[in-house]
Formats: C-alpha cells, sequence, structure tokens
C-alpha cells in the first residue's frame, strides 16, 4: 500500500470524464487500497479516483465522525449511479484538489446510490447527512465537475482568482493541519 499524490486544480486529469471499470482485479484492489490510504493520510472523508491521477469511476468514502458507531466505514463505489435525489441542502465544503477553498455548496439531502464494490458485488445504499454529501461531490470528480462548477458566477470567480493567487504564490500547503472539524470532503 501507499499514500498517493493529489492532484490539484487546474490539473486537466481532474476535467475527464472517467470511464467505468470493466475489471475487478487485483490492480483495481491496489488503487482501492491506495486511495484509501491517501484518505486518511491527507486526512479527507472521501478521494475519487481522478484525485490521484487515475480516470476510472471509482471513489472511496468514510465519514467517520458521523457515523453512528463512531468507529467509520471505508465504503468503496466503483461505477456509482446515484439513482434518486431528494430535498436539498447546503453544506461548507471543501475538497483535497482545491486546498484553502471552502465554500457552501447547494446538494441534494437524500440520495440512494447503486454501485459495486471492490469485489464487483453491488450493493445500493441510501444516504443523508455528510455522507449523501460525500457521496455527490465524489461522484462529482468522476464527470470532472469540481466545486467551483457548482458555485454561482459570482462565488467561483472570486473563489477561482483568491485559489489560483495562492497556488502561484506558493501558499497551498501540501500538508494542511485540520484544526477544524474535518470538512474536506475530498
Ligand atoms: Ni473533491
Amino acid at each position: 500500500m501507499s499514500v498517493r499524490k493529489i492532484v490539484l486544480h487546474p490539473d486537466p486529469v481532474l476535467k475527464e470524464k472517467c470511464a467505468p471499470v470493466r475489471a475487478f482485479d487485483e490492480e483495481l484492489a491496489t488503487l482501492v487500497r491506495d486511495m484509501a490510504e491517501t484518505m486518511y493520510a491527507a486526512p479527507g472523508v472521501g478521494l475519487a479516483a481522478p484525485q490521484v491521477g487515475v480516470t476510472k469511476r471509482v471513489f472511496v468514502a468514510d465519514v467517520r465522525d458521523e457515523d453512528p458507531t463512531g468507529e467509520g466505514k471505508l465504503r468503496v463505489f466503483v461505477n456509482p449511479e446515484i439513482i434518486k435525489r431528494e430535498g436539498e441542502v447546503v453544506w461548507e465544503e471543501g475538497c483535497l484538489s482545491i486546498p484553502e477553498v471552502r465554500e457552501e455548496i447547494k446538494r441534494a439531502e437524500k440520495i440512494v446510490v447503486r454501485a459495486f464494490n471492490e469485489k464487483g458485488e453491488p450493493f445500493e445504499l441510501e444516504a443523508d447527512g455528510l455522507l449523501s454529501v460525500c457521496i455527490q461531490h465524489e461522484n462529482d470528480h468522476l464527470d470532472g465537475v469540481l466545486m467551483f462548477d457548482r458555485m454561482s458566477p459570482l462565488k467561483r470567480k472570486y473563489a477561482l482568482k483568491r485559489y489560483l493567487r495562492m497556488l502561484e504564490r506558493g501558499e497551498i500547503p501540501k500538508d494542511e493541519p485540520d484544526d477544524r472539524e474535518c470538512r474536506r470532503i475530498g
């Protein structure tokens, strides 16, 4: 297992539409293990394959603190499809590929997602709260959609300008200590 490098915006790989996974093989298992390790090391609550430069329809999530058991649970989503969206919620999100940017994003409150795990077993999951937001955020990554694309034009312009300026000045930290509640969705 290894922690992989997280790709930062504006790397073009983040704008690509990812391809479905066709083989549930050892390569996929390794990718999933590395993605989980990378997510936990960040730390983040979710991570999508394009964020480590792999354009496949895979993401991992672990919302830990929000888990009723308090222990957290690694969830793996391969070829996910959100089949139901209900209600509306506004959540302050962050993204591991856009450090230092936190914005309120409007999402569906409840969702139902259908996906496969890394072994190729299908499952369906109903989610609300942080897990729902996280799944929608990560699922967006698989279509090359970033938080910026979910902001109002004015917010986007401001956030993008500020981010690019910080990046240019080398002010984007690679290992940002998160003293706040972890809101960097992934
Ligand atoms: Ni993200």
